[in-house]
């Protein structure tokens, strides 16, 4: 089985962050969205994996290269505009060739793992197998109908009146009978062709497509609220490790990751929490659920919450909670204390102020 990794779209949901790179490589517990992705197939023992780039491939690239490093091989697939997520099938057609593949969306976030799924898909092999996830409120994904034996009956994109409580996961398993699906729709109202009109063509001609659920954590990292949610659920996973200095006026609690070269001074870190390679913690707290990126430099500050992204400092302010600072962003104590503020702020920004 092959992969197909979508890494295009806009991402302006997640502006500012996305102005600079991909969103998803927008780092979740100090990793990539998309390493996490990459990670996720090797679990399942997939690792020829296209991925389909927008906009700034090279920053994608940059990042993993031909893959080697991960255990995958990667083959780059440009988009030159999102044109849906089933116009990412049919540009992919010659890596697929006429194997079987797993698509996910490199957005995805499921801490728990599909493998099960993926082992079962490779032992029936119906057209389409779906990952489905019972959700409060599915009007903002592709919804499906699923009968008692798992089979779809009905799936419809963002529907305003859902016919279930089930949301299609970004993760899809296909056989070659894709493709002929895809050649056979047409664009959407939004202009796009989607998967899911590819999907439930499949379903009208007759086609097995069937769909399973998956209960553990999913969020697609799309908005800031979001990806904050995954770096918590990422960082309650995390396996304790000092490689950094840590002095003896410093206390480490619970889970925490004190990367290489990193130093902690007269802090208090309270896991889970990551100081990234190079930081400089000192005279801080520091979490729970707080990734601090490499290089960054946190100072007579509480911070909780939080991702702190490379090089960035945050410097004698008042608690920071539920916060994402952006790469070499700088945050600090004006001069005059009872002074005004004084913000340079990126497009697409976001502050708010205690009083
Ligand atoms: C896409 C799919 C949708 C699916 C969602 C999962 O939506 O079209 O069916 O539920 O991904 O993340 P998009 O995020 O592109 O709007």
């Amino acid at each position: 089985m092959k992969a197909l990794v979508l890494s295009g779209g806009m991402g302006l949901r997640l502006r500012p962050f996305s102005h600079s790179r991909p969103k998803q490589l927008i780092p979740l517990a100090n990793k990539p969205v998309l390493v996490h992705v990459i990670e996720e197939l090797r679990a399942m023992d997939v690792t020829d994996i296209g991925i389909v780039v927008g906009d700034r491939p090279e920053k994608i690239a940059d990042l993993l290269g031909d893959g080697s490093e991960l255990g995958v091989r990667l083959t780059y697939i440009p988009q030159e505009a999102p044109c849906g997520l089933a116009h990412c099938v049919a540009i992919a057609r010659d890596f697929l060739a006429d194997d079987d593949f797993v698509m996910y969306l490199g957005d995805n976030v499921l801490t728990s793992g599909v493998a099960d799924i993926a082992e079962e898909f490779r032992n029936n092999r119906p057209a389409a197998e779906l990952v489905v996830h019972k959700v409060a409120d599915p009007r903002a994904f592709g919804v499906a109908e699923v009968d008692a034996e798992g089979r779809v009956l009905r799936l419809v994109e963002k529907p305003e009146h859902p016919v279930s409580d089930l949301a299609v996961v970004g993760v899809y398993f296909f056989t070659p009978a894709i493709h002929e699906a895809v050649a056979a729709i047409e664009a959407s109202a939004r202009g796009e062709l989607e998967i899911t009109d590819a999907i439930q063509w499949l379903v009208t001609q007759g086609a097995e497509v069937t769909a399973r659920t998956y209960s553990g954590f999913w969020k697609d990292a799309g908005r800031v609220e979001d990806v904050l949610a995954c770096n918590r659920e990422l960082l309650d996973r995390l396996k304790p490790s000092v490689c950094g200095e840590v002095d003896a006026d410093s206390e480490l609690i619970g889970a925490v990751v004190v990367e290489e070269g990193a130093r902690v001074v007269r802090s208090r870190i309270i896991g889970p929490a990551i100081v990234g390679a190079g930081a400089l913690v000192e005279d801080s707290s520091v979490g729970p659920h707080t990734a601090a990126g490499r290089d960054c430099l946190l100072s007579g500050v509480d911070v909780s919450d939080t991702i702190v992204l490379e090089g960035a400092s945050v410097r004698d302010v008042g608690p920071v909670r539920a916060s994402v600072i952006g790469r070499e962003a700088s945050v600090s104590r004006s001069a005059a204390p009872e002074g005004p503020h004084q913000l340079i702020v990126g497009d697409h920004s976001r502050i708010e102020v205690a009083a």
